[in-house]
């Protein structure tokens, strides 16, 4: 799903960028601090309704200014759907799809499907779960159309179900509603994410060796509690320390991806390099089954890959993601070595922008970009 025109106004130093972009491979070089991040920033406001390096929102409003505006088109086969973001400093915000003001982020990253490659998301490994449950999530949210309806279903019955356990005196009459409705849920979502995820291993077991050479990796869901019983046995059992916790310790939202290598946590013996190229081969791989699964593409956003990566990888990377047909947006220092890996691919559509103190200006193409 390609973004053809990206326009942004008062987000951190850019001012009023309106730039076309390819449908491929578009590269923004710039010095430190040049506003490179930013233009990848707003896109990611535009397929997620907030930025990827901040969840402050109010620090992405550029200074003396009191709202942002990020606007795209997103190209489908058949048609052009305009995409639109507001938000303020005081915490107003609008979200539109398609003309019409659409009240969920979800409507968002459903127009727009984003993957983000950036010094944080390396920390896919060695962070914590919940990073690897949104990285799961991203899949099955995208290939199965009733996950996000379970899943919101399970944390407002999660909220529930604590507050009850909360309380100082409860009685099992009042927790065996919510504990119904939680193990019927965990059993849906439990369902969608092994699915997608035994589509993604495949894909990931046939890519990564190119990747990185790591004896004996393996991938393994964890679902969030005990495999072999049923939830509603798991959760009678931990009853009285969730009562002394104030939370349900089991169950979907406890779910993990086990990496390993040898035996052992990746996290725990993998280079600082290594843990890179697995991470950019686990984003890879499910853009493959994304496509695969929807026939549709999904965008990625690359913050400084020269700097994360060196050139060999750069290469692989490059292959891959000329392989898998869809676009990126990718930043670095220097133009010379972000154009590097592409030079094998002359025939793939590719446009540079040099960022300068929040402008953004086509390299080769004046005609195509509108800079005020
Ligand atoms: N709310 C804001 N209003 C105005 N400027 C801001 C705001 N937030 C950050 N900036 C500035 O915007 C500039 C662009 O930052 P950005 O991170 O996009 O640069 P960059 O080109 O990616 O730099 P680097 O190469 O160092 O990663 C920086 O100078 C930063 O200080
Ligand atoms: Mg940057």
């Amino acid at each position: 799903m390609p973004l053809n025109r990206l326009a942004v106004q008062s987000l951190r130093n850019l001012n009023a960028v309106d730039i076309d972009l390819s449908d491929r491979i578009n590269l923004f070089y710039g010095q430190n601090g040049s506003g490179k991040t930013s233009v990848l920033e707003a896109v990611s406001v535009l397929g997620q309704g907030r930025s990827f390096r901040s969840h402050k929102l109010k620090t992405l409003v550029g200074n003396d200014k009191d709202h942002f505006t990020v606007f795209g088109h997103v190209v489908d086969a058949s048609r052009q759907t305009p995409i639109g973001v507001m938000r303020s400093k005081k915490g107003d915000s609008l979200f539109k799809v398609d003309g019409k003001l659409v009240s969920a982020a979800s409507s968002l990253a459903e127009c727009l499907p984003l993957q983000v490659i950036n010094a944080q998301t390396f920390q896919l490994l060695d962070g914590s779960p919940k990073q690897r449950r949104q990285f799961i999530d991203w899949l099955v949210f995208h290939v199965e159309h009733d996950f996000f309806i379970a899943w919101k279903g399970l944390q407002r019955c999660l909220k529930h179900r604590n507050s009850l356990l909360r309380r100082d005196r409860i009685a099992a009459a009042e927790l065996a509603p919510w504990d119904r409705e939680l193990c019927l849920l965990a059993e849906k979502i439990d369902t969608f994410r092994s699915q997608s995820l035994q589509l993604f291993i495949e894909a990931f077991e046939a890519l990564v060796v190119e990747f990185v050479q790591l004896d004996d990796l393996k991938l393994q869901y964890l679902r969030g509690w005990d495999k072999d019983r049923p939830l509603a046995d798991v959760l009678a059992e931990g009853l009285d320390r969730d009562c002394r916790q104030g939370y349900t310790s089991v169950g979907p939202h406890r779910a993990d991806l086990r990496i390993t290598v040898g035996g052992q946590l990746a996290a725990d013996i993998l280079s600082r390099g290594q843990m890179k190229l697995l991470v950019c081969a686990l984003r890879i791989a499910q853009g493959y089954v994304f496509s695969q699964q929807t026939q549709r593409r999904c965008l990625y956003l690359i913050d400084d890959l020269p700097a994360e990566l060196d050139s060999d990888y750069q290469a692989i990377m490059a292959r891959w993601l000329v392989a898998l047909n869809c676009q990126v947006l990718i930043t670095g220092v220097d133009r010379l070595v972000l154009e590097a890996p592409w030079g094998e691919y002359p025939e793939i559509s590719k446009s540079v922008f040099h960022v300068e103190h929040g402008n953004v200006v086509a390299a080769d193409k004046a005609s195509t970009t509108k800079t005020q």
